[in-house]
């Protein structure tokens, strides 16, 4: 293992002034994404739609990485050049997401845990030969009556942290994501809790397993209302929530942290991660990974003109700037089209 390439492939995921577009949905989950567009999901489809992403002019000024399912990390574009080698011409570093999915935790009513650690060091060298620099594992943390068990928080850690460790092994710098849902009528608190507490056995476990921090990015949830929660907290709330929780949960050393939104609006996630950034300077970077929060309006812009890439193209390059800019404490929404 190459530490020092680690650690620079880790640290240009979080230069300034960018971040990382997730594009990594499973065949399910597009499938209801482009239900919403009323387009069909096929290989091809999915493929025009992701080539239109990557190939969008200048995308590179704002995102320093792509997450990409298994699938796209093998396609081209339509003139036969790999996506891929697209991504690197952008200054773009390929990503893939390796886990295979949230199963239902045994024993555990309404708990999930992520699989997907069988076979996956050979998966990992193969991702590697392919041109990925990172790679991405998801756990998902439910809040609700008397859950989350720690028996659910520390399966989950367990697994991301074996994850992380395979992923350095292959050379990969491993995106460790333990994703507390926004779902239900919990308020800001009781996210604050259970994320600290996801957050620091997350990295007891990293520590377990001799994970090097340095070469390791921190996809994590903001500290936020429930989505049915009755009083929301407002964007200043969250942002010092948010903050206050990752100082007292995530060590120094870790290269970055990057923001999933997870079902905020599109403004919403940049005003969240702005006002972060406008709060000072920390020993992380805090930047974006959005998946929907950057891809909603190009997915509608597609739709609407299959075979001209250039609305879709455009509203993400407008995202993507804005985000940018978020990155830094510098979002103006008088800027938002
Ligand atoms: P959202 O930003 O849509 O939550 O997706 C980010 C992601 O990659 C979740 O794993």
């Amino acid at each position: 293992m190459d530490i020092s390439e680690l650690v620079t492939t880790a640290q240009a995921l979080v230069t300034p002034g960018k971040g990382i577009l997730a594009i990594d949905e499973s065949t399910g989950t597009i499938a209801k994404r482009f239900a919403t567009v009323s387009v069909e999901s096929s290989e091809e489809t999915r493929r025009d739609y992701r080539s239109t992403l990557l190939t969008t002019p200048e995308l590179g000024n704002h995102i320093s990485g792509a997450i990409l399912f298994d699938e796209t990390l093998r396609q081209s574009t339509p003139d036969g050049t790999p996506l891929p080698e697209v991504m690197r011409e952008q200054g773009i570093i390929p990503g893939i997401k390796v886990d295979t999915g949230a199963k239902n935790l045994a024993g555990h009513d309404g708990e999930k845990v992520t699989e997907g650690l069988d076979g996956l060091r050979e998966r990992l060298q193969e991702y590697a030969a392919l041109g990925a620099g990172f790679a991405k594992w998801r756990a998902v943390i439910t809040i609700g009556d008397d859950i989350p068990t720690s028996a659910c928080i520390e399966s989950n850690t367990h697994a991301l942290a074996r994850y992380a460790a395979l992923c350095q092994e292959s050379g990969l710098v491993p995106i460790v994501e333990p994703e507390v849902l926004m779902d239900g009528s919990h308020d800001l608190d009781d996210c604050f809790d259970v994320t600290e507490a996801t957050l620091r056995s997350l990295f007891a476990q990293l520590y377990e397993q001799d994970v090097i921090l340095e070469g390791v990015i921190l996809k994590a949830s903001m500290v936020i209302s429930g989505s049915t929660c009755e009083e929301r907290a407002d964007v200043d709330e969250v942002a010092q929530a948010t903050l206050t929780c990752l100082l007292n949960a995530v060590p120094a050393a870790v290269a970055g942290i990057v923001f999933l939104s997870g079902g905020q609006g599109d403004q919403e996630a940049t005003a969240h991660l702005d006002a972060m950034n406008r709060l000072g300077e920390f020993a992380w970077p805090l930047s974006f990974s959005y998946g929907r929060a950057l891809q909603q309006q190009a997915l509608k812009a597609w739709a609407g003109n299959l075979g001209n890439p250039e609305p879709a193209q455009s509203a993400l390059a407008h995202r993507a700037k804005m985000n940018g800019l978020a990155a830094m404490g510098e979002y103006d929404p008088a800027a938002e089209i």
